[in-house]
């Protein structure tokens, strides 16, 4: 088993392995007393089906009381309706504070369940099974928990640091190649901002063959990131490569363009914007070209950039008329640039470098 520690504001493990789903029970009996805590376990259904028998069964066995909740599956479902269920659920099973909760899934269950955790009774312990990929490299570590609101996603939130993640890589088999392909952007972002040594290996392994190892790796940078900005104030916006842009793109496809291949085309865009101001080379481009290429990700975006441009001025990461640009200067190494809202409207009108 691989151990990542936390330390945030709260220390937690994120332990990977694979097959530990189904000792999840055990794992958490190394955190809470099972003779004095009731497990709250959540999941959308489609999750549900797969995987809350063998969660149930495990926490049983170890000990602990168990109730349930499932929910129908999808985005729209990260809502203060679902949010509400959830709080009635919890109180009519006379969970307390000596309890906790189970997000059992991918980033919208851990997204929701986390928020109901750091809300209700102000603040409950929770663990995070994340079944996805990009959860388990990404949103079930770090704290960030939101619901939607009509006006924008994750505009309601609040940062609740988990009290365990236990990543099993064996339910990412059950994922369709395009939703692995979604965690594979976000762990091509990691060896961008973080290691030229983690991009070359990315550039030259099977990852199938390695996938404790790789979420471990993932897992591990985004402890760096956390620990010293757990607050998302400072660095902690380098884990935003290519997502300002990405996200304009999800929003201008009406989301017919994945989060994963937003953040790929997003990566590279802001790459070609690096370009023209001087602060990387063509060979960076080419190089995230290939090795998104590698993994089955777009990146070439044939939209009109001047469409992302308004897109990206309601970007909620913008502050008063400035945006926070990352850019990578060179693989391994990210920058956070400051720049007035009008300039990058401005050079998203015009050609950039290809
Ligand atoms: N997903 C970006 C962050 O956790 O800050």
């Amino acid at each position: 088993m691989k151990t990542v520690t936390v330390h945030a504001s709260v220390q937690y493990d994120v332990l990977i392995e694979k097959g530990s789903l189904a000792r999840c029970g055990a794992l958490c009996a190394n955190v809470f007393e099972p003779s004095k805590a009731t497990a709250a376990v959540i999941a959308d259904d489609n999750v549900a089906a797969l995987y809350l028998e063998p969660v149930v069964q495990s926490l049983k066995q170890a000990g602990f009381s168990v109730c349930t909740f499932v929910f129908p599956h999808g985005e729209d479902s990260k809502s203060h309706e679902v949010l509400l269920h959830i709080y009635d659920f919890l109180i009519q099973n006379n969970i307390t504070r000596s309890d906790f909760l189970v997000a059992l899934g991918g980033g919208v269950t851990g997204d929701l369940v986390g928020f109901a955790a750091a809300t209700y009774l102000r603040g409950i312990r929770f663990v995070q099974i994340p079944t996805t990929f990009l959860a388990a490299i990404d949103s079930s570590v770090g704290g960030k928990t939101a619901v939607n609101i009509p006006a924008g996603k994750n505009l309601i939130g609040a940062f609740h640091q988990p009290s365990l993640v236990v990543c099993d890589p064996d339910t990412f088999s059950t994922l369709t190649p395009e939703i692995f392909a979604d965690g594979c952007a976000e762990m091509i972002k990691y060896a961008m901002i973080w290691s030229e040594e983690f991009l070359q290996l990315l550039e030259s392994c099977d990852i199938q063959e390695r996938l404790e190892e790789i979420v471990a790796y993932c897992v591990d940078i985004k402890r760096q990131v956390v620990e010293q900005d757990e607050h998302d104030t400072g660095i902690r916006m380098i884990l935003n490569y290519g997502h300002t842009l990405g996200h304009a793109i999800e929003k201008v496809t009406n989301h017919a363009v994945s989060h994963g291949q937003g953040v790929a085309m997003g990566m590279v865009l802001i790459t070609r914007l690096g370009m023209k101001l001087g602060r990387c080379d063509a060979a960076l481009l080419h190089r995230l070209c290939s090795v998104l290429e590698r993994y089955h990700l777009p990146f070439h975006y044939d939209g009109a950039l001047s469409e992302l441009a308004e897109s990206c001025l309601h970007d909620k990461k913008r502050s008063g008329s400035t945006i926070r640009l990352i850019l990578v200067s060179t693989a391994g190494k990210a920058d956070i640039l400051p720049m007035d809202t009008a300039e990058l409207e401005t050079i998203l009108k015009g050609e950039l470098p290809c």
